[in-house]
């Protein structure tokens, strides 16, 4: 684990295209100050400005958010509305600014379960954003790995029964096509705060070769910095992608 922080973005190695963020410790964050669980998960939004400022100072283009897992929805219901009116609010007041910065939102995941308000809201930023390209951001929302793998599997064999697909030509890159995350490459790099050693049914197809990162601070205490730590921690390591020598 690194917690070397440093103020400038890493220059000096590789920079990973890709990065994925399982934003843990908002409720910790919450009952240190004894003060409710949403008014931990509002100040996690402070650090997911903090986590796309340090993604663009980076030059990193793809940032992937999992904002809300299908277990969530497990979760107190006052909590539940906290969260997807946390959402809302933040489809509303940032999306003005992410398109002038050449952000392009995507909200991936189970969106049927949404209500009706949230879910407009949070199509209207990814229509407003559309075609931003200085970083693409994806908020997963309602979503598991588990779940966007038996939706693959759905979509795959509705084809094969439907008689165009060919159940022996089916590959990894056929079943890619049907996943949430179709047309991006993998993350490079997952970054998981709190200090917790579990991917939490997080992409459990994409994260297969992905070099994980694990800060120890607290998602509402996230910054660029932390950032910038786990980028300059995967600028050390030798990706193999399971062969001897280095991809
Ligand atoms: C995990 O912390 C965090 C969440 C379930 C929600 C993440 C939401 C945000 C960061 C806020 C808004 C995000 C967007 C994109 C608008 P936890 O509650 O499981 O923390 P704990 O493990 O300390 O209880």
């Amino acid at each position: 684990m690194t917690t070397q922080r440093n103020g400038s973005a890493p220059v000096d190695g590789p920079i990973p295209h890709h990065v994925a963020i399982i934003m843990d410790g908002n409720g910790r964050w919450a009952c240190d100050r004894d003060l409710p669980r949403h008014a931990g998960h509002r100040e996690g939004m402070k650090a997911v400005r903090q986590a796309i400022e340090g993604a663009m100072e980076t030059g990193v283009g793809i940032l992937t958010l999992f904002a809300f897992s299908t277990e969530n929805w497990q979760r107190p219901e006052e909590e539940i509305v906290a969260l997807m009116r946390l959402l809302k609010l933040y489809a509303e007041s940032e999306r003005e600014e992410l398109q002038e910065k050449g952000v392009e939102v995507r909200v991936l995941g189970d969106l049927a379960r949404m209500d009706a308000e949230t879910r407009a809201s949070v199509e209207a930023i990814e229509e407003a954003t559309q075609g931003g390209s200085r970083l693409r951001l994806n908020l997963m929302i309602s979503y598991s790995g588990r779940e966007e793998i038996l939706r693959a599997v759905r979509l795959v064999a509705a084809e094969v029964a439907r008689g165009s697909l060919d159940p022996e030509a089916v590959d990894a890159r056929t079943l890619e096509k049907f996943l949430h995350t179709r047309g991006l490459p993998d993350p490079d790099l997952l970054i998981r705060t709190s200090g917790e050693f579990r991917l939490s049914n997080f992409m459990l197809w994409q994260l297969a070769y992905t070099e994980i990162h694990i800060s120890p601070v607290l998602w509402p205490d996230f910054t660029r910095l932390d950032f910038f730590a786990a980028v300059r921690d995967y600028q050390r390591r030798e990706r193999r992608f399971g062969r001897v020598t280095a991809g």
